[in-house]
């Protein structure tokens, strides 16, 4: 039995960091930008092939268990639950999204292994139970996640997230336009998720102020998609920028990227994700959307990526 199974990437429209500490955020998939995983029965060991990721092929062996790799983790998580033996068959994954970019890369790889392996074993994986083994696999390999990055990727729907709530899936009344923007310095999240915990050990009275701010903002910013408010929309995603630009996760290249965004006629502009690094996320109007994207361009972004959610 061959076949193809996918998971997309995400980005954080606002609310990153704060979710972390039980803030709510907001979060929408990245449908054009996916890994894959390609499956293929045969008669040899399980085996993972991802060239992409820059690894070796790797091997099941009855002996692997939840490891320091994050595909065998979730190769081994994925077994486990189903109750089942490794199949024997090849699963080779691609990825076009950026790592340590803030797009999800990791879960992403992990929900498409996930459900090729349920594939290959003819098993049935419903998203609950996926999404429950991902996040097993980002909090052994990525500290303290809040949870965001899996629910979104895995429901490929736009989430308000909050840890703890039942998920809550947007579906924006009018269409809204977006660019993301990278700026080519690969960040690692769990560096820059410590260095917030580290601010609000030595900074308490500052650092929870900001990030009260931050889920302000992210409540705001669901009645605003809700009813189709681009311009206030856009005014929150700026307010966003200043306050993690204020927790230390902007970088000048970051900060380049939402100037340029906003000169250009972008309605809003704020890094995404894990920040130190990675993209920028711009809300546009459709007739701004080629001007906005050259700017950035000519700011130095390494790659611009156009994604759009709502208006059916
Ligand atoms: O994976 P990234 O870089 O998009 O960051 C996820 C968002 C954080 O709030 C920084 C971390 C988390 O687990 O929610």
């Amino acid at each position: 039995m061959n076949g193809s199974v996918s998971a997309p990437g995400k980005a954080i429209l606002l609310g990153e960091h704060a979710v972390v500490y039980g803030k709510p955020a907001i979060a929408i998939p990245l449908p054009q930008v996916r890994a894959v995983a390609d499956f293929r029965l045969n008669e040899t060991a399980l085996t993972i092939v991802a060239a992409d990721l820059q690894r070796p092929p790797w091997q099941w062996d009855d002996s692997a268990t939840v490891s320091s790799d994050p595909l065998a983790s979730m190769a081994a998580l994925t077994l486990q639950h189903l109750g089942i033996c490794a199949p024997k068959g090849e699963i080779t994954i691609r990825s076009a999204i950026p790592i340590a970019s803030g797009l999800g890369s990791g879960a992403a790889v992990s929900a498409a292994l996930g459900r090729a392996i349920a594939a290959l074993c003819r098993a049935t994986l419903s998203n609950a139970a996926l999404n429950a083994l991902v996040f097993e696999v980002e909090k052994l390999h990525h500290g303290s996640p809040s949870g965001i990055d899996n629910t979104t990727i895995v429901f490929e729907q736009p989430v308000y997230f909050q840890r703890g709530q039942p998920n809550h899936r947007i579906s924006p009344t009018r269409r809204l336009d977006f660019l993301l923007a990278d700026s080519g310095v690969p960040a690692l999240t769990r560096e820059s998720v410590a260095a917030v915990r580290q601010s609000v050990r030595e900074e308490p009275a500052r650092t929870n102020c900001l990030l009260d701010q931050i889920a302000s903002v992210a409540v705001a910013a669901l009645a605003s998609l809700e009813a189709g408010d681009r311009m206030r929309l856009g005014e929150l995603m700026t307010a966003n920028h200043g306050h993690l630009r204020e927790l230390g996760l902007s970088t000048l290249e970051l900060d380049t990227l939402v100037k340029a965004a906003m000169q250009a006629g972008a309605l809003g502009a704020k890094l995404s994700g894990g920040g130190r690094g990675g993209n920028i996320i711009a809300l546009v109007e459709p007739a701004e959307a080629s001007a906005v994207k050259r700017a950035l361009q000519l700011a130095g972004a390494k790659r611009v990526l156009a994604a759009s959610v709502g208006g059916g």
